[in-house]
């Protein structure tokens, strides 16, 4: 089965974690982009959702679901987001499509955090993937020197900015045996916004294609 394929059932699979009247976390990603057109189908038994992204917001929108303030949704029963990478501990990478902050303060306010991957995102140990690193712009210099210390090579997404203004470092050449440790230490570094391990909080449950792991 493709990849596409993959993420499709993923997305749709998730339905099975939405509970009636619930407010939905929403991620980002064309994997959560599944998701959003499946949930579509059920929005009428929703209280709305809230959103990790402009992407999400638009195409939730678009649909006629209701985007809402975390501030005001208050604590959420769940949170769906696809990953990047994803470890057998349901520990994960992500911050590919540049939206890791909003997205880990939507999962850590959400009771259950449902990661929706295809195959391809599984790994023993995580960091084949680059590790997105979301900085201060005037911080950019002196936290890529800390990683270079680290042992890491940073390398600056020359040309995004995030939804919330900021930059992206992604790290490359890391073999991540302890993300708990490591999502620690950096977020110690000064001008550091967000690491994209979710590590501290991994997913709840992961689902790959249909299948629950
Ligand atoms: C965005 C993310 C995404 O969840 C991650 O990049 C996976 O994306 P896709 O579902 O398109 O493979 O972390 O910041």
């Amino acid at each position: 089965m493709s990849n596409a394929n993959e993420k499709k059932l993923a997305g749709e699979a998730a339905l099975r974690y939405v509970e009636d009247g619930a407010i939905v976390g929403v991620g980002t990603g064309s994997t959560v982009a599944y998701f959003i057109d499946a949930l579509a189908g059920m929005k009428d038994r929703i209280k709305g959702a809230v959103s990790s992204s402009e992407q999400s917001t638009a195409q939730l929108k678009k649909h006629g679901i209701e985007v809402l303030d975390l501030n005001a949704a208050g604590p959420l029963t769940i949170y769906i987001d696809g990953a990047d990478e994803c470890d057998p501990f349901r520990r994960l990478i992500k911050g590919g499509g540049a939206a890791l902050t909003r997205e880990k303060i939507v999962a850590a306010a959400a009771r259950q955090f449902v990661c929706i991957i295809d195959s391809s995102k599984r790994v023993d140990v995580l960091g084949r993937f680059p590790l997105p690193i979301e900085v201060i712009p005037m911080a950019r210099s002196l936290v890529s020197r800390e990683i270079v210390k680290l042992g890491g090579q940073p390398v600056w997404r020359d040309g995004v900015t995030t939804d919330n203004g900021n930059w992206i470092i992604d790290v490359h050449g890391w073999r991540i045996a302890d993300p708990v440790a490591l999502e620690q230490q950096l977020n110690q570094l000064a001008g550091v916004v967000t690491v994209g391990l979710f590590a501290q909080r991994p997913a709840d449950v992961v689902l790959v294609g249909d299948q629950e792991i």
